[in-house]
This record gives C-alpha cells, structure tokens and sequence, in this order.
C-alpha cells in the first residue's frame, strides 16, 4: 500500500511504562507533524490495556509506534499488531525484544566483535558484595531514558542500589569516562553520529529531556577511525537483529578506545531527540522522516 494524505494512521503513545511522559511527547510531536503536513486521517492514541478493543474499532491503515519502554519497545505491541494485521513502523518482535534487554544485545554484540564494557550478571539482594571495584555502572537491563541506571562510587551508594533493585536481575558494567555519541541508522545506511554533551556530569533522566542547557552537536570532531567503526557496528548490530525503520546506538568515546552501551530500537521523536537531528542534518526534515518511516511499514 502506498502512502496518502488519506490514509488513516493510528499514532500510538503514551502507554504502560516509565517511559510514558517521553512517549507522549515524541507521539504528539508526530501526530502534529503529520496534521500539519496535511495527512487528513491521523488518530493519536494512548496505550492502555484495552489496546486491541481500540485498534480493532479505529481499523488503522499503518500504526505509527511512538512508545517507548515495556510494551511498545519490547516488542509486545508490535506482535499484537501482527496478530491484528496492521504494519507499524519500527522494528518488529525479535529485534524489539533483543534489543530491550541489554544483557541479550550484549551478547549479539559480544559475537560481532564489538567493543563493549566488561561487564556481570547479579540478582540485586541486601548485602550483596560490590562486584567491582568502584566506580562501577549497575542498571535494569530492561529499562530505558536512564531509568534504573546507577553509577556507583562508594558502599552507600552500593547499598542504595541495591535496595531500589532488590531482587531483579541487574547489569553489573565498569564504568567507562569519556564522551557520549550516538549514531543514528535508518533503513539500511547510517544517518549521522550526535555528541550529547550534558550540563552535569550524569546523563541522567532530567538531563536528557528536561534540561535546557545539554548541548547535542551532530557530526562531533573525533578519530575517524574510531567514528568508521561505530558505524560500522551500529549497522552490523542493526542488520543482525534484524531492525527496521530507525535505530540508535549509544557509544561511549573514551581517549583510548570506544564501547557500545546499547542499541534503542524505537528512539525518540521528541523536539530533544537525536535521530530526527541526525536526521536533519542529512537533509530529511522532521516529516520526512516520519514518512519514510510510515512508507516502509506500508511496503512491508
Ligand atoms: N558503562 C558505563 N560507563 C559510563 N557511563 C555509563 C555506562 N553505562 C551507562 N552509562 C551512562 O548512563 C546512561 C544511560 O545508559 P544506557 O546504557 O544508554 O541506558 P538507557 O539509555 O537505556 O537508560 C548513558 O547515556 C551514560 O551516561
Ligand atoms: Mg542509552
């Protein structure tokens, strides 16, 4: 199917997880991109349980996932609307559900080559040794936007942890200084790489979406040796999970060498987010991208 400003699109957001209030933001944003463009048929819709009811009723030519988080990110969504018969843009079950875990993407990755922090596995319980020595990251495989993610320096903020973690299983990593760059794929090539440089030393959850001063620089000066091989491993890793429409890995750039951190198959679409500005330095402006996005669900 081909897409029209007459197709009716179900903008999908919000929904069950931590992730919510981002989600709503990146929806709205793409519900209004779209209206404004002149599409005449687009419906935003926030998750709820009764998801299927909904869908079912509103009969969407092409859902455009916004979620972001458990249920839409993981891959849950996305295999209800293959039961239902409805494409979506973004990736589908097994990519999402791999990707959503980071201690499975590790794995994939481990078995690309590609750089990473070392890293354990623990089950959090009180009184639970420092695996490492400090400082070290411990975060919810499964979680996103910094949620569940602790850099810990000493005991007392080991023991935190821990207590906010108690009983999941966590992702012990070495905590790796350097700079923060993202790469952007879409399709089947690379956009652009993003430099995030934040205001406070933790690109934390506020950081990230709220405040004003993080600066986001596309296209960062650094080693292009070390920039070819992100690439290069942004795209393996989006190819070998199987991903579709856009992706974002998230690197660390330290003096001496550069890890992956992770792989988000269903980035941000908000006015902060990286891929549209990857995006846009490559000549696709906002629209642009969510049709490409919205035309590739279609032809799938
Ligand atoms: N091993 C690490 N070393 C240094 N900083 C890290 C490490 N892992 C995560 N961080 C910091 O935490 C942030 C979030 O971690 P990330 O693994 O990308 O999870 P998510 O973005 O899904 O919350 C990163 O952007 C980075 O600032
Ligand atoms: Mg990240």
């Amino acid at each position: 199917m081909i897409l029209t400003r007459y197709t009716r699109i179900a903008v999908v957001m919000g929904g069950l997880s931590p992730e919510r209030e981002v989600s709503l933001d990146s929806g709205t944003r793409v519900k209004d991109a779209l209206v404004q463009g002149g599409y005449t048929a687009v419906t935003p819709v926030d998750m709820g349980r009764d998801i299927d009811v909904v869908l079912r009723d509103l009969r969407p030519e092409v859902v455009f996932n916004a979620l972001h988080g458990a249920y839409g990110e993981d891959g849950r969504l996305p295999g209800l609307l293959d039961i239902i018969g409805i494409p979506y843009t973004g990736s589908g079950v097994t990519a999402s559900a791999v990707a959503m875990d980071k201690i499975l993407t590790k794995r994939v990755a481990r078995t690309l080559g590609i750089p990473l922090a070392a890293d354990m596995v623990v089950t959090a319980a009180p009184g639970l040794a420092a695996p490492m020595h400090y400082p070290f990251v411990f975060k919810d495989p499964l979680n996103g936007s910094s949620h569940g993610v602790f850099i810990v320096r000493d005991g007392t903020e080991w023991r935190d942890a821990l207590t906010q973690s108690a009983g999941k299983r966590m992702l012990v990593e070495e905590y790796v200084k350097g700079r923060e760059i993202t790469v952007a794929v879409l399709g089947d090539a690379v956009l652009g790489d993003v430099e995030i440089v934040p205001a406070k030393e933790f690109y934390d959850y506020e950081a990230k979406y709220k405040d004003e001063n993080t600066r986001y620089i596309p296209d960062p000066d650094y080693d292009p040796a070390m920039r070819d091989a992100m690439r290069r491993a942004a795209l393996e890793l989006h190819r070998t999970l199987g991903c579709r429409g856009a992706t974002r890995s998230d690197f660390i750039v330290a003096p001496d060498r550069h890890i992956m951190l992770e792989i988000n198959t269903h980035p941000g679409m908000t006015g902060h987010s990286l891929v549209p500005m990857a995006a846009a330095k490559r000549g696709i402006d906002y629209l642009g991208l969510i049709e490409r996005l919205l035309a590739e669900a279609l032809a799938a």
